[in-house]
């Protein structure tokens, strides 16, 4: 699987529920090694598998602060904090008429405790808050089919949505 390419909204597969991944074998070692390129050229802070056309559960993430690389495999929310936060988002697969990632506003809540198996085959879990946790968050969602812009309504949705259908495929 050496092409990966970039799915941008509009693609059914960034839609689509992903299955768990059954074994950790060379290709999605190299897969996962191939996406985390991917993400630093972009400039990303995240990208989850089916961005990349793949409809299984994992995700590459870094922790702006201090650039941790984590490679989570079948990662799952198992907690969210009651109290909330507002951060502005974006996304690599949600492009507006300069190519560039669209950003808006999103509300969710501030921490979450995640559970993953790591490349190594580890089980492992964390809480995150502030703006790993908002990441993490964003790309566990592109596993159920989620885009961050589907938290959006009324006059913000359509202004968002104004610039997304600008962008040429
Ligand atoms: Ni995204």
């Amino acid at each position: 699987m050496n092409n990966l390419e970039m799915r941008v909204c509009g693609d059914p597969i960034l839609r689509t529920e992903c299955t768990p991944v059954e074994k950790i074998d060379a290709e999605l070692l190299h897969t996962l090694d191939t996406m985390v390129e991917m993400m630093r050229a972009q400039s990303g802070v995240g990208l989850a598998a089916p961005q990349v056309g793949i409809t299984k559960r994992f995700l590459v993430m870094m922790t702006p602060d201090d650039e941790k690389v984590f490679k989570m495999i079948n990662p799952k929310i198992i907690s969210r904090s009651e109290k909330t936060c507002i951060m502005e988002e974006g996304c690599l697969s949600v492009l507006g008429g300069d190519n560039l990632p669209v950003y808006a506003n999103v509300s969710r809540p501030e921490s979450v405790v995640v559970e993953w198996t790591d490349e190594n085959g580890q089980q492992l879990s964390a809480e995150m808050s502030g703006v790993p946790a908002r990441i993490v968050q964003h790309e566990t969602d592109h596993l159920n089919g989620v885009l961050f812009i589907d938290y959006l309504s009324g006059a913000r949705r359509e202004m968002v949505m104004r610039k997304v259908r600008r962008h040429k495929k």
